[in-house]
């Protein structure tokens, strides 16, 4: 591979890369905010200016300027090197660039900042970007020096409503055109730009619009200071208080990467950001997977119930094995779950071996919406790690056909959430003898329990999903179990030791490494991350 020298050291690069991306490929930053890996490079904010050093046959591209000198009390003219935008400038082999090792560089991302914070309103106190914010960043690392202007900052329109999920803050923004150029490139519908000139520019809404559609939060992501804010997160939280935890969205069966970031002091979950992953999603989440994060606290089910009653866990484990005990074992169908992880299913379908039941089914979420940038019609994150432990398990419909039919009587379901829930169906389950749901979110199932035990959801234990290409990605476990919930295997070894029969396994390990060689292979370990700070933003 090619590779030229940044600071002294070698970098390598594919061919038509830029600077700045073969860069930070290597982990290293160039300072940048119009910047983005996933989009073109305008290189309008000048923040990236590198200096790159003549070949010895060549002369360098010099610029004539004046410098004032103390010693004369006088402006000077002299030469300084042109300086060029690492966004845009293809690397070439043996280049030799210099960044943070050039005093022309330095002096460049002065005044850009300065520049930039010229009209800044500086509300960082009130501004839902501090601490994450490229302006605060910049400004500790590249310049440190107090603002000279003394005149009054030109103001611009703030709090302008761009639809329904973002707010623009017209003061607040530096001009970057990541918002415009992320809405016209990716998300296909060019409803932003940039009007007026100089410091009179602002981003706005093409007339009759409203910024709308599935891709809005991408907008307020990538936006590299607090411009644009998200309607969800706006005054809800400090940055500095979170932490977050490497997750997959269980939005659709893409399974896109996320970082899930929650206060743990409330044990609260406050925002979904996608987690940059080339195989997966790129650098992208759509809307209704930004917004699944409130599945962690909304529609959950965290105490057991005997019938509509709260009950205590064991309670309920022993009441579902006086319920299934000496029943036909042909009578009794256990259910899987594409909402659940590949953990939780392999659990169920070992008790189903256990118990001598033979009657596998599966369920999950139903279809949706989809599209050809991210989101698929199956609304679930797990149906490909369900085929993979039970390719031969019958559909819900099915399932609701043998219950009229009366070949089952008994259920143990994994999950509570149906593929649809007309009157027609809860009339089937209720004609089910008994029903012991194990389940972390309320639905069909869970509405017509005899038995409930309570699951921790995606966002309180670590496991594993299977994603519709067939990747098995672990979601690591962020929030603390809430209630009474406990992760879904466990109540499937609880019911297997009640009814006395072996399940197999007692530990989390002991499943995992029973998942080897079934389907794809395990995740790396790479993919495993203990909960941590938020990571910076491109
Ligand atoms: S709103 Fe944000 S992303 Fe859009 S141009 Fe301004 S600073 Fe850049
Ligand atoms: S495309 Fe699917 S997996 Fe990706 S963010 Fe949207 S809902 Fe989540
Ligand atoms: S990042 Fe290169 S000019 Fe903006």
């Amino acid at each position: 591979m090619p590779t030229f020298k940044l600071d002294g050291k070698d970098i390598p690069f594919e061919p038509g890369e830029s600077i700045i991306k073969a860069a930070s490929k290597q982990g290293i930053e160039i300072p940048h905010y119009c910047w983005h890996p996933g989009l073109s490079a305008p290189a309008n904010c000048r923040m990236c200016l590198v200096e790159l050093m003549p070949a010895a046959n060549q002369r360098a591209m010099m610029l004539d300027i004046v410098e004032w000198d103390p010693k004369l009390g006088d402006y000077k003219n002299v030469q300084k090197p042109k300086l060029q935008p690492a966004c845009q400038y293809p690397a070439t082999e043996g280049q030799e660039v210099r960044s943070d090792t050039s005093a022309h560089v330095l002096e460049a991302r002065k005044h850009v900042q300065e520049f930039l914070l010229l009209n800044h309103p500086v509300d960082c106190p009130i501004c839902d970007q501090a601490g994450e914010c490229k302006l605060q960043d910049y400004w500790l690392e590249h310049q440190k020096t107090p603002k000279r202007m003394r005149d009054e900052p030109v103001h611009k329109s703030k709090a302008v409503v761009f639809g329904p999920t973002i707010v623009y803050d017209g003061e607040r923004c530096v001009m970057c055109t990541r918002c415009v150029r992320f809405m016209e490139e990716v998300a296909k519908d060019p409803v932003l730009d940039m009007r007026e000139r100089g410091n009179l520019n602002e981003i706005f809404v093409a007339p009759g619009r409203q910024l709308e559609g599935h891709y809005t939060f991408m907008t307020e992501h990538v936006c590299p200071v607090g411009a644009l804010t998200t309607k969800d997160f706006r005054f809800k939280a400090r940055v500095w208080f979170l932490r977050t935890a490497k997750s997959v969205c269980q939005g659709c069966a893409t399974g896109c990467n996320a970082h899930l970031d929650f206060d743990p002091r409330y044990n609260k979950a406050y925002r979904y950001r996608p987690r940059d992953n080339e195989a997966v999603n790129k650098h992208w989440m759509c809307d209704e997977g930004m917004l699944s994060y409130r599945a962690a606290h909304e529609g959950r089910l965290i105490e057991a119930r005997l019938g509509r009653k709260a009950s205590s866990v064991d309670k309920a484990v022993a009441d579902a094995k006086k319920r299934l005990s000496d029943v036909p074992k042909e009578s009794i169908a256990v259910v899987l779950s594409a909402q659940h992880s590949l953990e939780d299913n392999f659990a169920f379908r070992e008790l189903a071996r256990a118990m001598g039941t033979t009657s596998l089914y599966w369920s999950g979420a139903g279809t949706g919406y989809a599209d050809d940038i991210l989101i698929d019609a199956d609304k679930n994150p797990n149906t490909a790690g369900v085929k993979e432990l039970a390719g031969s398990a019958k559909t819900y419909a099915q399932l609701l056909d043998d219950v009229r039919a009366s070949r089952i009587t008994h259920i143990v379901a994994l999950g509570g959430i149906t593929p649809r829930s007309e009157p027609e169906d809860a009339t089937a389950l209720g004609m089910v003898g008994t029903l012991v749901v194990v389940a972390s979110h309320e639905g069909a199932f869970s509405d017509a329990s005899h038995v409930l035990l309570p699951a921790t959801s995606w966002a309180e234990h670590s496991g594993t999903y299977v994603n519709k290409k067939g990747l098995r990605q672990i979601a690591e476990k962020g929030l603390e179990p809430q209630g009474a919930s406990r992760p879904a295997w466990e109540h499937a070894r609880a019911l297997a030791k009640a009814l006395g029969v072996d399940i197999g396994f007692t530990k989390l390990k002991e499943i995992r490494t029973a998942l080897i060689g079934v389907g794809a292979p395990p995740p790396s370990a790479a993919q495993v991350a203990p909960a941590q700070t938020p990571a910076a933003r491109p």
